[in-house]
């Protein structure tokens, strides 16, 4: 196989979407757009992946990663412009340079491996994806003669003719590398929009006699262009449904598609049933036969086998095998819960710990707090973890008991067997098996 370099093009501002944020950073199915062809492009292992940048330059470096060079584009003078910038990188390669845009997210790595295959199968000089559209407006017309593409017209600057043109330039493109260093030099800005078109080497590699084969896309949905708000809907759906379609291939059960929004980069187990309205986002696993009910949304957690969750968020957290979470359980940044384990309706927990088989049914506030195994808490039950200044930590022993409504004032700790009366604010040490009742408590035989 011929040498491959990859040049993404992320510098425009994206004036269309009417946002403070580039273009490119905004993101489709939980990743930037200027991610996912990063990350693309890295599946063909290229020699150079390079990622041309420009508009708002340090905040695109900085929201994409991956094993890449980064070029600037100090004025965004149009497309062509943009490849030009990296002919000082690409100056000892020799091979071919695949150009993609930062706006179009949806490729995937058949399309371009097929592209690429076939442009250096036919030995030719430049090779278009292209696209059949229903509505080609916005896009660059393939003009073919005898089956040949002879250029590549802007919509700006389409005669009415070409206008109806309906297999439009999806702006991914392939160049023997010689040839477009070569003919990139002449493009101009004599345009509608004033711009250098990488677009014009089409024409011009074509004039000279060179071959420009169009490579028809299999899907036009993989290829669209995102330059408006509507466009980004449009593409989070195709994708949202792609990521549907490789989970229930995997043996996810997913009741309704086009409502559940799963991000490209969470895993999920066998047998696993997601209900409608379910939102499964960033560094996410879920295991085995796990019921996701109606309205839940999990994000950067671990969920294993068996869970059950409904209506609930889980945020940063650790759920262990056959725990119950939910209804209305909100599991914030920290929380680990043990096996079999229940946390019930109106339940938070942030950065604590329920141990195995501990339950915490019903309306509590849990913070700073280790929960050991074999608990009860009771309805209600509030660790008063914060003073306004400074937060401490709440310790429940294994097997204890806390009444409903039980106030414990943290710093605290409840040994082993312990037992709070119910409404009991508990202001000092529980020692092990004792029972401590009142406002403030004490022990049971005190009172
Ligand atoms: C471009 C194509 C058009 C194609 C369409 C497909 C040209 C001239 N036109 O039009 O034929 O049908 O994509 O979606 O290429 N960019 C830079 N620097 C610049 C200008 C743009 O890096 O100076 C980047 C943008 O960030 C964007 C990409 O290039 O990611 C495409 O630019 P955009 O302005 O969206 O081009 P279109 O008008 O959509
Ligand atoms: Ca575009």
């Amino acid at each position: 196989m011929t040498d491959l370099a990859i040049v993404t093009l992320a510098a425009g501002k994206g004036t269309r979407m009417k946002s403070k944020l580039p273009k490119v950073l905004h993101k489709v199915a939980g990743k930037s757009m200027a991610q996912h062809a990063v990350d693309t492009a890295a599946e063909l292992s290229p020699i150079h992946n390079i990622l041309v940048i420009g508009y708002k330059a340090d905040l695109v470096r900085k929201g994409v990663t991956g094993d890449l060079d980064f070029i600037e584009q100090e004025k965004q003078l149009g497309t062509g412009h943009a490849v030009m910038q990296t002919k000082d990188k690409l100056a000892d390669f020799s091979g071919t340079i695949l150009v993609l845009y930062g706006d179009t997210p949806l490729l995937t790595v058949e399309t371009l491996n097929n592209l690429v295959t076939k442009h250096e199968s036919e030995g030719a000089a430049a090779s278009i994806l292209t696209a059949e559209v229903e509505d080609p407006s916005g896009y660059g017309r393939i003009v073919r003669e005898e089956g040949q593409v002879k250029e590549i017209v802007e919509d700006k600057d389409t005669s009415p003719q070409q206008s109806k043109i309906n297999e439009i330039n999806t702006g991914i493109c392939c160049f023997d590398s010689e040839l477009l260093w070569q003919s990139i030099k002449e493009i101009d800005t004599d345009n509608a929009q004033g711009e250098y078109y990488l677009t014009d080497v089409v024409g011009i590699l074509a004039n000279a006699g060179e071959l420009v084969t169009g490579v028809k896309a299999k899907s036009a949905r993989e290829t669209i262009g995102v330059n408006t708000r509507s466009h980004l809907a449009q593409a989070e759906n195709i994708l949202r449904r792609r990521t549907c379609e490789q989970q229930m291939a995997k043996g996810v059960t997913i009741i309704d598609p086009e409502n559940t929004y799963i991000d490209s980069t969470v895993e999920i187990g066998r047998d696993t049933i997601v209900y409608p309205g379910v939102f499964l986002e960033g560094d996410t696993e879920i295991g085995s036969e796990v019921v996701i009910g109606p309205q839940s949304r999990i994000i950067d957690s671990i969920i294993k086998d068996r869970v059950e969750i409904e209506n609930s968020t889980i945020k940063g957290s650790i759920v262990e095998e056959d725990c119950v979470i939910g209804p209305y359980a909100y599991l914030r940044p920290g929380a680990k819960i043990g096996k079999k384990a229940k946390v019930g309706d109106f339940v938070e927990i942030k950065k604590s710990t329920v141990g195995n088989g501990s339950k915490v049914p019903h309306l509590s506030y849990i913070g700073d707090t280790e929960i050991g195994e074999g608990c009860n808490i009771g309805a209600g039950t509030i660790t008063a973890n914060y003073d306004g200044e400074n937060k401490y930590k709440t310790i429940i022993s294994d097997n204890c008991f806390i009444g409903s409504n039980s106030t414990l004032v943290a710093p605290i700790n409840i040994a082993v067997g312990g037992i709070t009366g119910a409404g009991a604010v508990v202001t000092k040490n529980v020692k092990e098996n004792e029972t401590v009742i009142g406002v403030p408590a004490k022990p049971k035989d005190e009172n």
